[in-house]
């Protein structure tokens, strides 16, 4: 009984801790961490195998990890590095790594503002529009022309998209499409 009852304790004290963290980051961040939906993971994944199948696609600001993972599932031939500032969901996507036993995929407890882009192919993401101009300016600065930009709902200010898909759910989101430099 007694037992029992410290378990309870114990996974109450853990659940309130990651309420108060996941809810700090939120605040701080301006974006909870709440992830893609299933349906859009699926044409984030078809548009981006469309026009890359190998190299180096950043997810920039990875969440739990379910877009990363499922990118790194579809395209083997791909390195996928996520991105992401808040604990118990970097937590949770090293943990889904392990789970899924993917190979190809890297999470890092990171500011991706703060990390370099140059080297990618391929940038994924799903933000809010003051982090748009802000990951718009940090891709022109450093991305080499022709990198593939998918955004989740959110458009790039100013840039046109190469493609858009409108994602049959409950709220019609958007999946956005660019090539940087075009
Ligand atoms: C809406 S979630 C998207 C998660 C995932 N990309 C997906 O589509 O399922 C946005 C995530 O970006 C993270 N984030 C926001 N700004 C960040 C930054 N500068 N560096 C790293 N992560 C950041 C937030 O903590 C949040 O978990």
């Amino acid at each position: 009984m007694t037992f029992s009852l410290s378990i309870a304790a114990s996974l109450a004290l853990l659940f309130a801790a990651i309420l108060i963290s996941v809810t700090i980051s939120t605040v701080r961040c301006n974006i909870s961490p709440s992830p893609s939906n299933p349906r859009s993971i699926r044409y984030i994944c078809t548009m981006l195998s469309k026009y890359r199948t190998q190299g180096v696609v950043y997810d920039t600001g990875s969440g739990w990890g379910t877009l990363a993972c499922a990118i790194a599932r579809k395209a083997p031939d791909m390195r996928v590095v996520g991105y992401e500032i808040s604990l118990f969901p970097y937590l949770f996507s090293l943990l889904l790594k392990r789970i899924l036993r993917v190979g190809n995929v890297t999470f890092m407890r990171k500011d991706f503002f703060a990390e370099d882009l140059s080297p990618a192919d391929g940038i994924v993401c799903f933000l809010y529009t003051k982090a748009m101009a802000r990951l718009k300016e940090k891709i022109e600065r450093e991305c080499r022309p022709g990198t593939l930009v998918i955004s989740n709902t959110f458009a790039f200010p100013g840039w046109r998209e190469r493609e858009k898909v409108v994602v049959a759910d409950l709220f019609r989101t958007p999946i956005l499409v660019y090539v940087a430099g075009s």
